[in-house]
């Protein structure tokens, strides 16, 4: 427990925890101190004086160094000569601050005064305008005119592009640095910097592409003028013209919370349009931060290659039908299938579909299947992480182990919240068979070849274990590597532990042996049922933990479960386009359906195809990677044609006979909750709930942004695992995969993710097209250097039966004899396997 330390701000008496700044306790007790380069999430800088206060400190006397005191025997307060910053400056007992004397209030307006000769004062066309702290600063504090002579301003290039996401108007900026101590602090991505000095002072990129980091859209929101804008909302409306929806982004597990803000507009047809996306403040989730797929990706809800209204096969062509008639279809041919139907949909898709479409399928006797690359969602739900989970919380006590995940590519925020629980003082231990950027922030790494995930962590488990049972021999050879036992005594000697597992190289199988070595780590080592320890699963979508929890499970042979199934209904997953040589499985089940938002390639070889709702357009909750069922609202009025899936599944559902709800989503979780036991008590009104946060962001805060921050809309409900309602949770066993990489075994290739893929939720996003590569193959140098293949070439890549041409990314840290592919970027590949690469005699144009 921090000690407290009195103090008196503006009169009001503040008791705050040692360390506190001036500038926080202020605002504890509802003192406004303004600041421009002071941001509560960064460290303090004291650069541009925003925030100069009256300090007095009481008088200790030297000989007897107890307070002085007054006649009136109050304790003597002297206060500096000179004002200081309130961001630099910790809270001392006894201090009395004055943050609006006189004395202040002046040094206040001369500041602001100075700020503005260099500042282009274009509000009225200024993308902050109407949420500027300049702007807001300058009529609370600011003088009413200034003495510097206008013509001397200092004009400067103002559509700097730092690169195509984000533009620098270089003459608003007031050089507080907070981008740049963003990229380098927060982001860990110094591609931004200061460069010329005095009032030509700019922000410059030194990256190439320009200012490449995923988490770039987030120096527009902290940048406390218009100086950053994105690509996207440039000129694009005014703040006061546009209304906003809560929502959470659909793009990974960390469940993001966002703001959509909305304008109807005349260039759009008088139609309601998403204009930006923004950070919503969960201090749970993603604090104030999302990374720019969550920002920019959401363009693919407004293309115009959505579906808007149901077809039909008539005349082996696909038509457009009324609901009514396509319903019929698919109820005929459900029936028809009778038993043997399979339903498959995948973590896209809210709880609430989830629900109904697996309701349904059970009520047909037909088998429910999970579209997913990853296993081990059941165990998540029994070892996961509980209620009262928090990545802030974990420092110093905590063990966060990372395995077979390149964290950053694969869920960004969690990869920043790992890191700077790592920088708070916890162990972290990385897992994984090639350097990542969070072996930077790593007290211990441990390499394996890949395959051999499983085998690992159940050496780490061995290493704890005074018998050390008899392990495979890929698990043995690895029990010998070096870091091993520190790591495992690390782990087991944490207060807490956590374990990410991704899908780094994994096939569905191997995932399902690493989530369950993964759980006996942590039952073995205790590190279950409480707050802060447990598993977590790093899923390839927002709500893959969402469709295990209602019920849909992986299959290993996809094919096979087509081909025996009669009726085959799919919602939110595109097989036959990730994998063409399921085509003719699809082709031989007796009837397809397929719900969806585009036509995919398996919706051409559907007999219905029944338009969905996009996730701007209706309600539903997800449930993120720490078992936080959050939920988000419509933004903008969906194409009339179209429905949200938990509703198609119960019109559906209504011609077959059974009684599911379909009128809101609400009304679904009701269901939900009282039938799916660990959702038991998640209403709508709950995941609505908010309580206070801090740092305040948001609101109608001043200084640290704008008011898209502000969540009055909820911070989610999270789950209880089954071992933190008391449940046993035994240790099992699932045999690990054996390591494929041996020496002789030749090149092996193996499935790896990036953040920018090219799925249907990325690729229709036009502002990310330059950051989307094309299909490529990653390789050691070496690997390839007998075939003179370098950088940038083209080289044609058998998989089995299939050749693919690709471009290579040559990287050291690639293992040697190891390719590795990127999902989703048109090479299906879904575990390691075995590869030929020859070079194609051109380079690429
Ligand atoms: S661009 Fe914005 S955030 Fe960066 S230094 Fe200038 S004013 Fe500050
Ligand atoms: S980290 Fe994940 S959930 Fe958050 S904004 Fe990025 S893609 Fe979306
Ligand atoms: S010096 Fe304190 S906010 Fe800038």
């Amino acid at each position: 427990m921090a000690k407290m330390v009195n103090l008196v701000i503006d009169g009001k008496e503040a008791q705050v925890p040692e360390g506190t700044l001036i500038v926080n306790a202020a605002k504890k007790v509802g003192v406004y101190i303004p600041v421009f380069c002071y941001h509560p999430k960064m460290e303090p800088v004291g650069m541009c004086r925003m925030c100069l206060v009256e300090i007095g400190r009481p008088v200790i006397n030297r000989e007897t160094s107890q307070f002085e005191r007054e006649e009136d025997g109050s304790i003597k307060i002297q206060f500096s000569p000179k004002l200081e910053t309130a961001c630099t400056v910790p809270v001392s007992e006894g201090m009395v601050v004055r943050g609006f004397s006189e004395k202040v209030l002046s040094g206040r307006k001369d500041i602001l005064e100075f700020l503005l000769t260099s500042h282009p004062l274009d509000c009225p066309v200024c993308d902050k305008g109407g949420e500027c702290p300049l702007q807001n600063l300058t009529i609370d504090f600011g003088p009413g005119k200034s003495r510097f002579i206008y013509d001397n301003k200092k004009h400067l290039a103002k559509h700097v592009p730092l690169g195509e996401l984000i533009y620098l108007d270089r003459e608003r900026c007031i050089q507080c640095g907070r981008c740049v101590r963003f990229q380098d602090e927060i982001a860990d991505d110094p591609v931004i910097g200061f460069a010329q000095r005095g009032r030509s002072l700019q922000i410059v990129t030194y990256s190439e592409p320009g200012f490449d980091s995923y988490f770039s859209g987030n120096t527009t929101d902290i940048c406390p003028v218009g100086a950053l804008t994105t690509s996207d909302f440039r000129f694009g409306a005014r703040p006061w013209e546009m209304n906003s929806a809560a929502s959470i982004c659909q793009q990974c597990p960390v469940g993001c919370n966002l703001t959509l803000n909305v304008r109807r507009e005349n260039k759009s047809g008088g139609n309601f349009v998403i204009k930006r996306v923004m950070p919503r403040q969960n201090e749970l989730v993603n604090e104030i931060w999302i990374c720019d797929k969550g920002r920019f990706t959401y363009h693919y809800t407004e293309s115009p290659q959505r579906l808007t209204q149901p077809l039909v096969r008539k005349g082996g062509e696909l038509v457009p039908a009324v609901w009514d008639e396509a319903l019929e279809l698919v109820a005929t041919g459900l029936k028809e299938a009778g038993r043997n139907i399979l339903t498959l949909a995948s973590g896209r898709l809210a709880n609430e579909d989830l629900f109904n479409l697996h309701k349904l399928t059970k009520s047909l006797g037909g088998k429910a299947v999970q579209y997913t690359e990853m296993a081990g969602g059941d165990l998540v739900a029994q070892v996961g992480v509980g209620l009262g989970t928090n990545f802030s919380d974990m420092g110093t006590g905590t063990a966060i182990l990372v395995v077979a995940s390149d964290l950053e590519e694969e869920a960004p925020i969690y990869w920043l919240r790992v890191k700077q629980a790592a920088q708070r003082g916890a162990k972290l231990i990385v897992v994984n068979p090639r350097p990542t950027k969070l072996d930077r922030y790593a007290s211990h790494i441990l390499r394996y070849p890949y395959g051999s995930e499983a085998a690992m962590m159940l050496a780490l488990v061995n290493a704890l274990s005074a018998k050390r049972p008899e392990l495979p021999e890929a698990a043995r050879s690895l029990a010998r590597a070096g870091d091993i036992e520190a790591a495992a005594k690390a782990f087991a000697e944490a207060e807490s532990a956590v374990i990410l597992f991704g899908s780094e190289g994994t096939s569905l199988g191997a995932s399902r042996s690493l989530a369950q070595a993964c759980a006996n780590l942590l039952i073995a080592t205790n590190h279950i049922g409480r707050p802060n320890n447990g598993l977590i699963g790093v899923w390839s979508r927002a709500n893959d933990q969402g469709a295990w929890d209602m019920g849909f499970q992986p299959v290993d042979d996809l094919g096979a479960a087509f081909r025996d199934a009669k009726g085959v209904y799919i919602a939110a997953a595109d097989p036959a386009g990730d994998n063409s040589s399921l085509v003719d499985a699809l082709k031989s089940a007796g009837f397809l359906v397929v719900q969806e938002l585009f036509l995919t390639e398996t919706a051409r070889l559907a007999d219905v195809v029944l338009p969905a709702q996009a996730f701007t357009e209706r309600e539903g909750t997800l449930t993120n990677g720490e078992r936080r069922v959050q939920r988000y609202y419509p933004a903008i009025p969906a194409s009339l044609e179209t429905l949200p899936d938990f509703a198609i599944t119960a019109r559906l559902a209504q011609r077959l006979g059974f009684d599911l709800e379909g009128r809101i989503a609400m009304r679904v979780m009701e269901r939900l909750a009282a039938e799916v036991r660990d959702y038991a008590g998640v209403t709508y009104r709950k995941v609505s709930e908010i309580s206070e946060q801090w740092p305040i962001i948001g609101r109608q805060d001043l200084y640290y942004g704008g008011t898209s921050y502000e969540n009055s809309q909820g911070l989610g409900v999270q789950l209880q695992s089954a071992a933190q309602r008391g449940e046993p949770v035994p240790l099992g066993w699932s045999q690990p995969s054996v390591p494929v990489s041996s020496a002789d075994s030749g090149l092996v290739a193996v499935p790896v993710t990036r953040l920018y893929d090219r799925g249907q939720t990325v690729l229709p996003s036009n502002l990310l097209a330059l950051r989307i590569p094309e299909p490529y193959v990653a390789l050691n140098p070496n690997t390839v250097a007998p075939l003179g293949v370098q950088d940038g070439m083209m080289v044609q890549l058998k998989l089995g039966e299939i050749i693919f041409e690709l471009m290579v990314q040559l990287d050291y840290k690639v293992p040697e004899k190891i390719a590795l592919i990127p999902r989703s970027m048109g090479v299906p590949i879904f575990g390691p396997t075995l590869a030929e690469i020859t070079l194609v005699e051109r380079a690429k144009a």
